[in-house]
Formats: structure tokens, C-alpha cells, sequence
């Protein structure tokens, strides 16, 4: 099973440093044979790790982007056509933070403004690339996006805050624009939600550990990895899974469905153990 990406060309947001799923999706997709672009926040590029990326992958071209500003878009998905010498096949939308889990500012207290711009940058985002790419006809017919997503769009994890609802928007995004890109060109639109994953976003969550614990131990498989994500992205990227669309895919080791675990169990008894 390789080269599942051949002759592919694609663009690939959010890569920061090698904990990053989009570091891994890029890693993988570059294995299946597939060409693409690299783009981040131009502040997030200031560290320069994406440049070892780049290499590492054929000498992807980097073009900056913040994804909430439209101009910013337009000029990527322009300069991405003219670099890979025409239409795209597949796009991964892995970008998220907020702006009030930074400044430490709790769910009940939210500073509004700030939660408009986590809106903006995490979901809304998600929009301004479709709508751009629909109204530039930058995707090929039966061409994939994806976006990551985290289960807290359907349950309560109380430290999760505003990007609950940041993802419940951009899984709604999926579905809506996902009909529209359907009919009119075949592009399917999906969405993936990831296990808790020890990125620089994921462990920026208060309690991270503990909800990374605990979704191991309820999930019957254990937390997927960024690696085991960048598999995902590499299917619904290839044609094997051209039928699929406006879904939103648990990749999770079962976690989803998971009522009880004894696992789950043990580790409470081990925890009150320790704190005895
Ligand atoms: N880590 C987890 O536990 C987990 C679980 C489920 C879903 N996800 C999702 O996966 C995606 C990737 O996150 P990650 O965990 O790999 O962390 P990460 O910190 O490596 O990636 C987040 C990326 O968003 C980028 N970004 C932030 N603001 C931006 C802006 N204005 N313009 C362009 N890019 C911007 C950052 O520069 C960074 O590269 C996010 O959507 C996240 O919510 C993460």
C-alpha cells in the first residue's frame, strides 16, 4: 500500500513543529508520492522549523497565510496553482487556537471580542478557504478537504471552553459547504476528530494530561497518534474514498462509542492510591 497519492497535488495548513498532525499528514503524503504547498501564520514561521519540513518534503514551496484574512487566502490558493501547475486534489485545514484559553480567561468569563477571533481563526476559516477555492475553481473535480476536529463539539469537556464551539461551527461547515462543493464539482468535504493528541495546541488545554489519560484508557485501542491521523488524512485524500462526504469521522480508537472501560477504572483506583 504506497504511492496512494500519485501525481496528487495538494495544500497542507497548520505544520508547526514536528509534534504537529499536519507535520505528520505532510510526512505521509509526501511518502504516497503526492506534491503540495506548505503554509502557516507568517508569526508562526518565525521559529523556522517548517523550513526542515519543506526540505524533507522534495522541497515543498512555504507560503504564509492568516487564515483569517481573505486577502492572505486569495494569494495562497493563486500562488499554490501557479507552483503545482494548475487545480488541487486535496487540502488539510489543521488550524486552531484561542484567544481566551491563552490569556487564561474561563468559559464563564468570556472577553467577547477575543472569542470572535478564535471563531475567525479556528472555524470561520474554514469557510473563507472553500468559499475561496469555490469561486477561484482552484479543486479539481472529486478533489478532498478535511479538517481536524475534536469530540468536544458533541460532549462537554469543561476546559475545552470556546473551541467547542468553534468545532460544532466548523463540523456544520463541512456538512453545508460539502452539499454546495458536492453538486456543483464533486469536491467532498469531510471532517476528522482526533484522539487528544501532545501537540503545542492540544497541551496548551488545562488538564490535558488527565483527559489524554483518560481517553487512553476508555478507548478499547488506546489514543490514535498524529501518525495514525496522517494515515487517515492519506485515505480520505485518495481516490479509495471518493464516495465519502460531509461527514464527520471519529479517529479516536473507539473512544466515541465507548461507555465504560475497566481500564478507565484502574486508573481512577491507581490515582486515589497515589493521593493517599
Ligand atoms: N492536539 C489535539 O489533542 C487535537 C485533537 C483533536 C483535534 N485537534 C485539531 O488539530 C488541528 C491541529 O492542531 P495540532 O494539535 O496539530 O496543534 P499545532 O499547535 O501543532 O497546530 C495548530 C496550528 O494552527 C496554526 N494557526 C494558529 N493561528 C493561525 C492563523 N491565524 N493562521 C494560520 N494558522 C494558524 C498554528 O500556527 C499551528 O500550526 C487543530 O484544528 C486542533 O484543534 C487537535
Amino acid at each position: 500500500m504506497n504511492q496512494l497519492l500519485k501525481g496528487k497535488k495538494g495544500i497542507i495548513f497548520g505544520a508547526l513543529n514536528d509534534k504537529s498532525i499536519a507535520w505528520q499528514v505532510a510526512l505521509k503524503c509526501h511518502e504516497h508520492g503526492a506534491t503540495f504547498v506548505l503554509t502557516n501564520a507568517p508569526i508562526a514561521m518565525r521559529m523556522g522549523e517548517i523550513n526542515n519540513l519543506a526540505e524533507t518534503c522534495n522541497n515543498s514551496r512555504i507560503i504564509p497565510c492568516d487564515v483569517s484574512k481573505s486577502s492572505d487566502m486569495e494569494s495562497l490558493i493563486e500562488q499554490s496553482m501557479e507552483i503545482l501547475g494548475g487545480k488541487i486534489d486535496f487540502i488539510l485545514h489543521s488550524v486552531g487556537m484561542s484567544v481566551n484559553m491563552r490569556k487564561g480567561r474561563h468559559y464563564t468569563d468570556l472577553d467577547y471580542k477575543w472569542t470572535h477571533e478564535t471563531f475567525d481563526i479556528s472555524a470561520i476559516s474554514f469557510h473563507r478557504l472553500l468559499q475561496t477555492c469555490y469561486k477561484m475553481d482552484a479543486i479539481n473535480d472529486w478533489g478532498s478537504v478535511v479538517a481536524l476536529t475534536y469530540i468536544a463539539a458533541q460532549r462537554v469537556f469543561p476546559d475545552y471552553s470556546e473551541m467547542a464551539e468553534s468545532k460544532s461551527i466548523l463540523e456544520s461547515i463541512a456538512r453545508s459547504f460539502g452539499y454546495h462543493y458536492g453538486k456543483s464539482k464533486k469536491v467532498r468535504i469531510n471532517t476528522i476528530s482526533q484522539s487528544p493528541t501532545k501537540t503545542t495546541a492540544g497541551t496548551g488545554v488545562k488538564g490535558f494530561g488527565d483527559f489524554y489519560d483518560y481517553a487512553g484508557a476508555l478507548s478499547p485501542l488506546g489514543n490514535a497518534s498524529a501518525e495514525a491521523c496522517a494515515d487517515y488524512c492519506v485515505m480520505m485524500f485518495c481516490d479509495l474514498s471518493r464516495m465519502v462526504t460531509m461527514q464527520n469521522l471519529f479517529h479516536d480508537g473507539g473512544f466515541s462509542y465507548t461507555g465504560f472501560s475497566h481500564d478507565v477504572f484502574t486508573l481512577m483506583e491507581n490515582r486515589k492510591n497515589d493521593e493517599v
